[in-house]
């Protein structure tokens, strides 16, 4: 069988994903034509040379040095400052110059969790998922700034129809259907060490999504960008699936941003120690950039200053303000399939498999835009030569993702804010442990048994501030300090702190 696209793919040197072509049936044939047309071949040229080749340089960290970043007042910062923030980031919220962007395309394996992340349960008393938390908070954010948000979410191919369902049945939480925008990242096949690309089964090519960075490109691709540009809008409020304690948006962070006329910016906390595990920011000849935990070698993790503090203390906790035109400048040269120099900038993080990014030389003097791939070495499940299907027990393949942090050294004017901790970060990543649905829960309560005392109700907790009693306070009631203490004052007569109470 001949055809242009299988052609294509010989000529690559990648026949090997047709092998089975003439024993599959038409609908077969046609799932695996559509799956390699979705494959840029230059791009896996390019990414096969230079990050599985040998010559792939280690990662540099040659003039690296912690970034500055705006501290709060109770740290030092300048009170006027964030007040004057505030209030610039209401004003855009007012204005409607805002909307909500998250990101749920990754496979959650951490996990183990079967279905979209967003559908995960988290909340201590009703149990809402994901989704729900932050379908209300953008809700209550809508109704307080008299101008309800869009919500742009990137979904994959895996999760893409089951996430729309899963809305669609829960009648999207009382938002508005028009302004729920769900749009699907990018694919990128898996290669194995050799640069070929792999296949699943004799029908279908090993195809992982691109990346939480695809984000970019998947923005301009699904028509996003245009609309938002149709609705006035210029600033997008980033953030991710696993994280239900973010503020989806922020007015302090969204005025600094506005107010340095800043591309992107992004929220860090003071790390808890030294080895957590959380992406650094830092600056390298003269930009920002985030280098992940595993690549930041131990000794830096754990310098500290003259006053016995975290030298490399700022930590990404994956919360960013985009600029809608920024995005599309980022997003069309991503997907040009220019050529970028060899050489790497930084390693691949997620899980520390060892792998390598791609840079791009001219990156760091602004000449030339591009979201770098990063690889990562992962057990890919593939077909033997007989056409038989192996589940491999250790590393078979690579996986390329592009990471949303990078854009940070493309854009003018970052700025990076310090945030509380306890008002914006507590995600579920794993099943057990830190970052689980326990400590997750545990830090919703002790936000509610916070929020309570601040506005006069002691609430009784543990020396970690943990309350003894499991509450929940709707988003709907109140979704940050300022919201919560509104609804509790107009509260008449205050209720009793019980067991199992839920305010709303
Ligand atoms: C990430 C950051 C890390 C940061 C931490 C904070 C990376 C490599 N590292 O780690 O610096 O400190 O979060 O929580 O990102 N996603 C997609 N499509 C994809 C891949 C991921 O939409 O192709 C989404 C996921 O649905 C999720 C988010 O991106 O919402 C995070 O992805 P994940 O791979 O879990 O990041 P972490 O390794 O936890």
């Amino acid at each position: 069988m001949t055809h242009p696209l299988i052609d294509s793919f010989k000529g690559a040197g990648q026949a090997q994903v047709f092998a089975y072509f003439d024993q599959l049936s038409p609908d077969e044939q046609r799932q695996l034509l559509e799956q390699a047309g979705e494959i840029d071949l230059a791009e896996i040229d390019r990414l096969s040379r230079t990050l599985l080749g040998k010559n792939a340089a280690e990662i540099n960290l040659e003039g690296l040095a912690p970034a500055p970043y705006e501290k709060r007042p109770e740290h030092g910062g300048e009170a006027d400052a964030w007040v004057k923030a505030k209030a610039a980031g209401e004003e855009a919220l007012r204005a409607g110059r805002v909307a909500a962007f998250m990101v749920a395309g990754g496979q959650g394996t951490r996990l183990g969790y079967d279905g979209p992340k967003g559908t995960f349960p988290v909340t201590p008393v009703k149990r809402k998922p994901l989704f729900q938390v932050f379908a209300e908070k953008i809700r209550a954010a809508g109704l307080r700034y008299g101008q309800p948000l869009h919500w742009f979410i990137m979904t994959s191919h895996a999760n893409h129809a089951a996430t729309e369902a899963f809305f669609a049945e829960h009648g999207f939480f009382g938002l508005e259907r028009g302004r729920v925008h769900f749009f699907r990242q990018r694919r990128m096949p898996a290669v194995n060490f050799e640069g070929r690309i792999m296949l699943e089964s004799k029908s279908a090519i090993a195809l992982s999504p691109d990346g939480h960075g695809g984000s970019l490109r998947a923005l301009e691709r699904s028509g996003s960008l245009d609309l938002m540009q149709r609705e006035g809008i210029d600033t997008l409020s980033y953030f991710q699936v696993d994280n239900p304690l973010v503020r989806c948006v922020d007015p302090e962070f969204i005025g600094w941003h506005l107010m340095r006329r800043s591309d992107m910016s992004s929220k860090m906390v003071p790390k808890a120690y030294a080895e957590e595990k959380v992406g650094h920011f830092c600056v390298q000849s003269g930009k920002l950039v985030v280098v992940e935990y595993s690549d930041l070698p131990m000794a830096m993790q754990r310098e500290t200053d003259a006053q016995g503090q975290l030298r490399y203390l700022a930590g990404s906790i994956a919360i960013h303000i985009l600029d809608r035109e920024f995005v599309r400048r980022m997003a069309r040269s991503a997907g040009s399939g220019k050529a970028h120099s060899a050489g790497s900038l930084l390693r691949q993080g997620s899980g520390g498999q060892g792998g390598r990014a791609e840079t791009n030389e001219s990156a760091k003097s602004g000449e030339d835009v591009a979201l770098p791939f990063h690889r990562a070495d992962k057990k890919i499940p593939t077909i033997d030569a007989s056409g038989r299907p192996v589940k491999p027990d250790r590393a078979n393949g690579v996986k390329f993702e592009m990471f949303v942090f990078d854009a940070l050294p493309f854009a003018r004017n970052p700025v990076v804010i310090e945030t509380r901790r306890e008002d914006d970060f507590s995600p579920v990543k794993n099943a057990e442990g830190v970052d689980s649905p326990k400590t997750c829960r545990d830090d919703q309560l002790r936000q509610f048994g916070r929020w309570l005392t601040a506005n006069g109700t002691g609430v009784a907790t543990d020396a970690t501030g943990l309350p003894a009693l499991t509450l929940e306070v709707s988003p709907l009631f109140g979704y940050d300090e300022d919201s919560f203490a509104e609804s509790w004052k107009k509260l008449s007569p205050k209720p009793v702190i019980h067991e199992g109470l839920y305010l709303e």
